[in-house]
């Protein structure tokens, strides 16, 4: 469903499904990394996305790519069953919210996903749970479908197409 809101100046799109119902990764991830490992790992992260195709969405200095990746952390933090520190420092998550200013369609979710993935291709660094990698990468699947906000077209065909395909085929008289 996709309405025009005035206080962005665009039309937004709520996937139909709604937030992802209760899909939490591993709740011991948090004891077995340990703080500043998240922080770690969410720095990594950013680093990679400052790098990526969707890397005019964030901030262009390092310390800007730094301070948003501790703001991941936080969330992080409570995310994988430690203290909910987003909650605690900053306030609600209220995720999807919080990025509506920035527009997210499918691609940019996936190319977001693809370095998150590339973090933990060697999860031993972070002291991450090699178990918990698919579990975790699951909940991010779900959770970032739940930030979109810009459809994807349809991939249906053309009108062009369409014309040139009935012109080709000759039944019509
Ligand atoms: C599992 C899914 C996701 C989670 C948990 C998540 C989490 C977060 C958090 C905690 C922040 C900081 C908010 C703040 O306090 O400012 C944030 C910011 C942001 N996120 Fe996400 N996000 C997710 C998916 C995505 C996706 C799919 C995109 C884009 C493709 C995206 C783009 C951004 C941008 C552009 C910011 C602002 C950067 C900044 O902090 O300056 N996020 N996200």
């Amino acid at each position: 469903m996709e309405e025009y809101i005035p206080q962005l100046g665009r039309m937004v799109y709520t996937p139909p499904n709604g937030p992802p119902p209760g899909v939490r990764p591993n709740q011991e991830i948090y004891q077995h990394m340990g703080r500043d490992n998240i922080f770690k790992m969410c720095e990594d992260f950013y680093t990679l996305l400052g790098q990526s195709a969707i890397s005019h969405m964030f901030p262009d200095t390092p310390e800007g790519l730094k301070a948003a990746s501790q703001r991941q952390a936080m969330f992080m933090s409570g995310a994988l069953g430690g203290p909910p520190l987003y909650a605690q420092i900053i306030g609600p998550p209220r995720m999807r919210a919080r990025h509506l200013p920035f527009v997210i369609d499918n691609a940019s979710r996936l190319e977001w996903l693809r370095c998150f993935k590339k973090v933990l291709e060697i999860p031993e660094i972070y002291d991450f749970p090699a178990d918990d990698v698919a579990g975790f990468i699951y909940f991010l699947e779900g959770f970032s479908a739940w930030m979109v906000n810009k459809e994807t077209p349809s991939e249906t065909p053309h009108k062009d197409q369409d014309a040139s395909d009935s012109a080709d085929g000759a039944s019509q008289t």
